[in-house]
Parts: structure tokens; C-alpha cells; sequence
């Protein structure tokens, strides 16, 4: 959705201009799945989907929220007290927003109301951050138009606190950061433990290669039990290890690391894969420096078995998409996001992207899954003022 339209209906419902329109992107990861609540390394890059948000402020302390995408649109706006703001009062699409609002008065930023209309092209539920690119969204606006002077990384941490305590899901810090500092044309390596952050350019067109983002259709929920789980056994990991974080563990003293685990089997698998994970992005940043851009495909499917077997947290229909593209001739393909559903990804020649397209779609037909919806992944820009 453009920024007139945006605009338009931001006027339609509040009688007045936006004080501005903001956009903030959805993301893939390429690599570094289920490492960023491990102080570990993620690379994600943005997506050209996105939300874009009008927003106007307001002093009385009243904030206003209206979606597009909610019922059509027909609704009335929504009208919170921002002093009234109570974290996990909320389970509706307004407590990203609003969460937003409380992280920042909690941190003693004095925003006093906000008229907000919001229009999203992210699918929700598809593991591709369309809460992240809401929150940051919003969290920018804010940041403009009452002067905060708060940093990318900034507004992402205070986005992940409105998530993890305002919204209840105890995610990382990948989606926010991703959404808020994400560069066109690049792919973001980040280290989650400082936010240090390098842009690795990623422009695959030029090299004749495409990737694609297969949404399996299958909704993926993240305040569900199961990302909490793996979440905590990586903690307990940590503390049987004696380290602060499985990010401390070093590669090449994993097999003494899990050796020290003893029975602790679930917990072994889950350090093996958040182990592995960092050293797999670590060898896709070299592979990606030092222009092998094919060589990082079997690193992607290497990836993949590693959520399967030892995370566990594929499903049926990302496998599916995984076995299927790469019999088709990708380069590698592996899910992307947090697991149980959402999307894959697909690294693999232009010239294959046809061939490899309809082999998908045929074995969700013939495994009698729901068509899955296929796109090319264009590294987009990060967050951003529009007017
Ligand atoms: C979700 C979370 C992220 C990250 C990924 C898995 O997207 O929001 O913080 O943990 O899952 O890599």
C-alpha cells in the first residue's frame, strides 16, 4: 500500500493530514535461525513488503489506532489511554502498537498520544515479521515527531520489550533489528549480544540468481508454548555449561561441550544446533565476502536438517519445500523464521526458478497441503520516513 493511500485514509478517519507517513519492512533471515536468544549471530535481510503507518500526535494522552487490514477496514479506531497501558491486557493486533507506546513512557520518553492508521503488505502469520514491522513502525513515527533522538537498534530493543513483556511472546532481537536497520540491496550480520552490525552486500540478481520465500500457508504462533520451550532449554544449556550464553560455547569445543551434558539429550540437540548455527552464518558472511554466492547454498540446507532434527521445529510442508527445491536443482533452501509452519526459502539459478516453482506447487498439490504462495525475496530497504 503506497503512502497517498495511507495518507488518504488517515484523513478519512481523523478529519486532518498525518504529521507524516512512515514504512518499515518485513524480513527473511538468510541464515541464523533460533541463535539471536542466544547472544548469537543472525542475517536477515528486509523485504520489499511492508507496514506503513499516517500518524499525527496528539497531548491529552489519548492514542488512536486503526489497521487497514482489520475487518476490512470498517472498523472504528481504537482508543487507549496511554498512562492506562497495562502489559498483557491486550491480545489483540493494537497491543503491538500500543506496546510500543508503553516501552517508550517506560523508558521515560514523554509521548503523550498518537492518531495512528496502519496498512500492511506483509501476510501475517507467514514467519515474515509483520508484528515487527508494525512495532517499528510505529516506534520510528514516535521517535520523529516527538524529537527522541533514539538509534535503529534503540527503537528495535524498545520494539523487543514491548513484545517479550507488553505483547507476552519471548522473542529475540533479530525482527526488530532487521526492520529497523536493514539496507537495500544488503544483508544484514548482526551480533545480537552488542547489535554490532556489518551490511554484506546481497544483490543476487546481478550474479543471475534468485531467492525465493515460499509461504507454506501454515499460521505459525509465536506466544505458543513450543518457541518458549526451545528457549529455555537453550538457557538451561547455558547454565549446565557454565557460560552465560550458548553463543560463548566456541565451535570447535562443541563435541566437549556436549560431552558435558550427559543425559541431558533434548538439551544436547538444542546446543548442537545453536552452536552450529552461528558457525554456519560466520561461513556464509566468509562465503558471501569473498564472492562464492553458490557455495552458500548447501550451508542454507545444512541449516534446515540442523531445525529438523536437532531443533525440531520444521513441519511437514517446510520439509516438503526444502526436499522438493533442492531435487529440483536449487542451490539450497531451508525454513525461514521461527519455525512450526510460516515460510522457507529457496536459493537457485534464474533459470531454474520456473522449473523449481512448479515442482513446489505440484508436491503441495499432490501431498494435498494448501497452495503455498511463492516470491522472489528482493533485499529491500530498512525503516524509514516516506513524507
Ligand atoms: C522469530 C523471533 C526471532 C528469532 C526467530 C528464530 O522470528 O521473533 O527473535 O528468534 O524466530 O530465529
Amino acid at each position: 500500500m503506497g503512502a497517498q493511500q495511507v495518507r488518504d485514509g488517515f484523513v478519512g478517519l481523523y478529519g486532518a493530514e498525518p504529521e507524516g507517513v512512515w514504512a518499515a519492512p518485513g524480513r527473511v533471515n538468510l541464515i541464523g535461525e533460533h541463535t539471536d536468544y542466544n547472544d548469537g549471530f543472525v542475517m536477515p535481510f528486509a523485504l520489499p513488503h511492508g507496514t506503513v503507518a499516517a500518524v499525527s500526535r496528539r497531548t491529552d494522552g489519548l492514542l488512536r489506532l486503526h489497521s487497514a487490514d482489520v475487518g476490512g477496514g470498517a472498523a472504528a479506531p481504537v482508543g487507549l489511554r496511554v498512562d492506562e497501558l497495562t502489559p498483557e491486557s491486550d491480545r489483540e493486533w493494537t497491543a503491538y502498537p500500543a506496546g510500543v507506546v508503553w516501552a517508550l513512557r517506560e523508558a521515560g520518553h514523554a509521548v503523550t498520544g498518537a492518531d495512528v492508521h496502519l496498512a500492511s503488505t506483509v501476510p501475517a502469520g507467514a514467519g515474515l515479521s509483520s508484528s515487527a514491522a508494525l512495532e517499528v513502525v510505529v516506534a520510528l513515527a514516535l521517535n520523529d515527531l516527538f524529537e527522541l533522538g533514539l538509534r535503529g537498534w534503540q527503537l528495535a530493543r524498545l520494539c523487543q520489550r514491548a513484545e517479550n513483556v507488553y505483547v507476552g511472546a519471548p522473542t529475540g532481537i533479530m525482527d526488530q533489528t532487521a526492520s529497523a536497520c536493514c539496507a537495500e540491496g544488503h544483508a544484514l550480520f548482526l551480533d545480537t549480544r552488542d547489535l554490532a552490525q556489518k551490511q554484506i552486500p546481497f544483490d543476487l540478481a546481478a550474479e543471475g540468481m534468485r531467492l525465493l520465500v515460499v509461504d507454506t500457508r501454515v499460521k505459525h504462533a509465536h506466544s505458543g508454548g513450543e518457541y518458549g520451550k526451545r528457549r529455555a532449554g537453550c538457557e538451561k544449556g547455558a547454565a549446565l555449561l557454565g557460560v552465560d550464553a550458548l553463543r560463548d560455547v566456541p565451535y570447535a569445543e562443541l563435541d566437549a561441550a556436549l560431552g558435558r551434558l550427559g543425559d541431558e539429550e533434548e538439551v544436547r540437540r538444542l546446543v548442537r544446533h545453536v552452536v552450529t548455527e552461528d558457525e554456519r552464518v560466520e561461513r556464509v558472511v566468509s562465503l558471501l565476502e569473498s564472492g562464492d554466492t553458490r557455495a552458500i547454498g548447501p550451508v542454507l540446507t545444512e541449516g534446515h536438517l540442523s531445525l529438523r532434527d536437532d531443533f525440531r521445529i520444521s513441519c511437514p510442508e517446510l520439509d516438503l519445500v526444502v526436499d522438493t527445491a533442492n531435487a529440483a536443482g536449487a542451490l539450497g533452501a531451508r525454513m525461514t523464521g521461527g519455525g512450526f509452519g510460516g515460510s522457507a526459502i529457496v536459493l537457485a539459478e534464474e533459470t531454474d526458478v520456473p522449473a523449481i516453482t512448479k515442482a513446489i506447487e505440484e508436491a503441495f498439490a499432490a501431498a494435498g497441503f494448501t497452495t503455498p504462495r511463492v516470491f522472489e525475496a528482493v533485499p529491500s530497504a530498512g525503516a524509514r520516513r516516506l513524507t
